[in-house]
């Protein structure tokens, strides 16, 4: 079975739910807890064994190219400051030269279209997508997860998750087979469907391997819901040809791409922090009575 090697990363989003702090700064960099959202999910890919990064950006997300580079003036500060600890942690958030693609998306016209931006880095091999507005904790993480599951099984691969009934408008629906070890052939998919039409209440939880066939399907979709390009559609026609898996997360996630879901991720992961989660448990609690 092909390894899984690279990873996609659409970031050309808009983030119009987080305005106005998306205005110039790019979603993704909006710091959850004590580093950018972003940083989570590379982190889970290398956990993976990902090696290659392809960011799919748009205008102002120039952030994010800065980020995954050397700061040399602020690693020579840091050094001539003693704060070694500091200077090494920040070195471990770099991946290696040569490791980070960036291909713009001129126009944000849907997420397929953003995972059909990458084609020609990706070439003809699997690759993974990791939609960097859902952090997703457990162990292992959710793409090493899967990408075990493709080590079994190969094809396409999706991570699902149960939501409330009434949430499954704002996500992709996925009608499934039974599940056997945690993993269920996939008989349907579905974007943003009303709640009386969907097939289940299990949900695309933000982490694809995909098959290379999957840009040829991109290259002639239609927009759908939204009137955007979706990746489940293209996945959706996928589903007979070849090998498709869901693969039931059991974790937690967190959607950051809106304000009430960027507030319970800020939360929650500054409470796992091992040097501050026991002051930040205080100071919520303190916060929370003020009121
Ligand atoms: P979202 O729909 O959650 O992001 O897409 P958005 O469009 O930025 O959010 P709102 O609705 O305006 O608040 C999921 C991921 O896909 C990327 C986004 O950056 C996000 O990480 N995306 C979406 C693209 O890269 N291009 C697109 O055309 C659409």
């Amino acid at each position: 079975m092909a390894k899984v090697r690279k990873a996609v990363l659409p970031v050309a989003g808009l983030g119009t739910r987080v305005l106005p702090a998306t205005k110039v700064t790019p979603k993704e960099m909006l710091p959850v807890f004590d580093r950018p959202a972003l940083q989570y999910v590379i982190d889970e890919a290398r956990a993976a064994g990902i090696e290659h990064f392809v960011f799919v950006t748009g205008r102002n997300k120039s952030a994010i190219e800065d980020y995954f580079d050397q700061a040399f003036e602020l690693e020579a500060m840091l050094e001539r400051a003693g704060k070694t600890e500091t200077l090494k942690e920040l070195q471990t958030h770099v991946p290696v030269a040569g490791a980070c693609s960036f291909v713009r998306q001129q126009s944000p016209l849907g997420l397929g279209h953003a995972v059909w931006c990458a084609r020609d880095i990706i070439g003809d091999e699997p690759f993974a997508v990791l939609l960097p507005d859902m952090i997703m904790v457990s162990d292992p993480p959710c793409m090493a997860q899967l990408t075990a599951a493709h080590a079994r099984t190969g094809g396409n691969l999706i991570s699902v998750e149960q939501v409330p009934r009434e949430d499954v408008s704002k996500y992709g629906v996925v009608d499934v087979g039974e599940f056997t070890d945690g993993q269920a052939p996939v008989r349907g998919l579905v974007e943003k469907p009303k709640v009386e039409d969907a097939p289940s209440n299990l949900v695309i939880s933000g982490r694809y391997i995909l098959e290379p066939e999957i840009f040829d399907l991109l290259e002639r979709q239609q927009a759908g819901a939204g009137g955007e390009i979706q990746l489940t559609d293209a996945m959706a026609t996928l589903i007979d040809t070849r090998p498709f898996h869901a693969v039931e997360f059991t974790g937690r996630t967190y959607d950051t791409g809106s304000k009430l879901g960027y507030l319970k991720a800020f939360m929650a992961l500054a409470l796992e922090s091992e040097s501050h989660g026991a002051d930040a448990a205080r100071l919520i609690r303190d916060a929370a009575r003020d009121l």
